[in-house]
């Protein structure tokens, strides 16, 4: 770490035999409780209840990070900068309601609290989610990327009309001074309409020799600011499906030979995907195509690198894992989710092509998938309610996306319950705190050891952050691991894990103390 890294204070420390803080570490140790239930031949379950102890070891020194977007100068990365700026000048801005001043609001990290513990009294005792281990201040970021658009970011901030233009007017001068890396184009991966704003690019088409530009790039860049770390967040156009091909890119070997051989198939965003992991970076993919080709994640997995994706889980899928995870668990049964979506912004345009809209109509599909495969009172196996999603692209609403959902249910004694909902919302504003929790929870996975009793070293969490879960539409998970889309299991994840570092059990609503004499 740079002179400038240290530990910060903690808000508490924990007061057991099982915990124990260093100058450099948080040590805990934990017993893992888990229910393992035995499948029996004639049906029947017989359920174990197993217990295993987890050493974790937590990093304190908050390393000095930089973040580095592909598609900065997109509506999501120049909110952010934007956003960062606003935070570190302590800047005020007037509308026609009066002033405002920056807040991290909706990012899960910086806005959320968790529920500690209680006083001997009785009351409640809330943290800010932030507070319960070392994590970096999103205020700190030092931040750049690429784009194939090579507009500065202080006009690409006001082409993406979603800041209110006294804050525009108040970080144009320092952002018109940033000017995104040259990207790399491969034209059949976004939707035709993206070429006009393509004139900055990586010339060639050697797609090694791309994959070196931007480890370069990496290396420069985390020199130049003296960073610890680099976190890499693919923010860009979505793109198509890349195509699945045996011996392309379904093992680690033949995708490193598909790059050198500059196969058809291989996307800009598996380049920057590939650059990432060969350089040790986290990176994570805020787009809903399959840029993590099963041959990348073997290469992840090979080289311990840690990748995260897919698509920003920010207002339409949010609320549907939500609120589908609570009507299955109330006993409702939604037999169609229809769901509308209008947008005007480069995204919306981008996706008025049929495959990059393919893509994301993929990733919002499956967001039911385990919420309703968990209750058999409800669906017969293989049944699944009705599930459409419609994209338009209307250019007038700009930034300022409209989402419809109907949800249809089957409720008591042969009733129908409809319920609609409209939500309306600048995009940016959603999609920018979700990038700060990916990149504020991916770095702490860096920083994350854990041992169990066989084990003679400590080693880091697996290669693919499932914990990131929460941010994304179609999270990606590691081999054989069944994935959660259930919003409150997602956050009970993050929340516990972080608990169990610091050697506290799990928050379980139990309140025994409340409910006896
Ligand atoms: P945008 O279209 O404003 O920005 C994307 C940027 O990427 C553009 O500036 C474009 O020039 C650039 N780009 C395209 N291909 C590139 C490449 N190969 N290398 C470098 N730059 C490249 O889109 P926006 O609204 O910022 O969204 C970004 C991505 O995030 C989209 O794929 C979108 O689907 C995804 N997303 C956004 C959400 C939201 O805004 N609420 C939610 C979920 C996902």
């Amino acid at each position: 770490p740079t002179a400038s890294a240290s530990a910060p204070k903690p808000l508490f420390k924990v007061n057991s035999d099982l915990v124990e803080y260093t100058d450099s570490h948080i040590l805990s140790k934990y017993a893992y409780s888990n229910t393992i239930v035995n499948k029996q031949a004639d049906g029947s379950l017989v359920v174990e209840p197993v217990e295993q102890v987890y050493h974790f070891k937590t990093d304190r020194v908050v390393p000095r990070v930089g973040l580095m977007m592909v598609g900065w100068g997109g509506n999501n990365g120049t909110t952010l900068t934007a956003s960062i700026l606003a935070h570190k000048h302590d800047l005020t801005w007037r509308t026609k309601s009066g002033e405002h001043k920056a807040n991290y609001f909706g990012s899960v990290t910086q806005a959320s609290t968790v529920r500690l513990g209680v006083t001997p009294e009785g009351e409640d005792i809330y943290v800010p989610l932030s507070k319960m281990l070392p994590m970096v201040d999103p205020t700190d970021l030092v931040i750049s990327g690429w784009d194939i658009s090579g507009k500065n970011l202080g006009d690409s901030m006001n082409r993406a009309q979603v800041l209110e233009y006294d804050l525009q007017r108040q970080v144009y001068d320092e952002m018109s001074k940033m000017t995104p890396l040259p990207s790399i184009y491969y034209p059949d991966f976004i939707a035709a309409n993206q070429s006009d704003r393509a004139d900055n690019l990586i010339p060639g088409d050697d797609k090694r020799k791309h994959a070196d530009l931007i480890r370069k790039d990496i290396q420069e860049f985390k020199a130049a600011n003296n960073l610890d770390k680099v976190v890499v967040v693919w923010t860009a156009n979505t793109e198509r499906y890349a195509e699945l091909i045996p011996g392309v890119n379904d093992t680690a070997d033949n995708f490193l030979k598909a790059v050198a051989e500059s196969h058809d198939e291989v996307a800009p965003s598996s380049i920057f995907a590939l650059a990432c992991i060969e350089e040790g970076v986290p990176f994570i993919n805020g787009s809903p195509q399959n840029t993590f080709v099963p041959g990348l994640i073997e290469l992840a997995e090979r080289e311990r690198a840690f990748i995260g994706g897919d698509d920003f889980k920010s207002g339409q899928t949010k609320f549907k894992s939500a609120i589908v995870d609570f009507l299955v668990n109330a006993g409702i049964k939604p037999v169609a989710i229809t769901s509308y979506n209008h947008l005007g912004n480069n995204d919306g345009k981008n996706l008025s092509s049929h495959k990059q809209f393919r893509s994301k109509e993929i990733s919002k599909s499956t967001v039911v998938d385990d919420m309703v495969a968990a209750n058999d009172i409800l669906y017969k196996p293989g049944e699944h309610p009705d599930h459409t999603v419609v994209i338009k692209y209307v250019p007038s609403v700009g930034d300022s996306k409209r989402a419809l959902d109907e949800y249809e249910c089957d409720i008591f004694m042969g009733g129908r319950q409809s319920i609609s909902i409209y939500n309306i919302c600048e995009d940016s504003f959603l999609a920018s705190p979700l990038i700060i929790d990916l990149v504020v929870l991916g770095e702490l996975l860096t920083r994350i050891q854990y041992k169990t009793g066989e084990m003679t070293k400590f080693s880091s969490f697996h290669s693919v952050m499932s914990l990131l879960s929460y941010m994304l539409k179609a999270p990606m998970v590691s081999p054989n691991t069944p994935v959660v889309n259930a919003l409150g299991r997602q956050r009970s994840a993050i929340e516990n894990i972080m608990r169990a570092c610091v050697g506290l059990a799990p928050n379980n609503e139990m309140g025994l103390e409340h409910k006896i004499w």
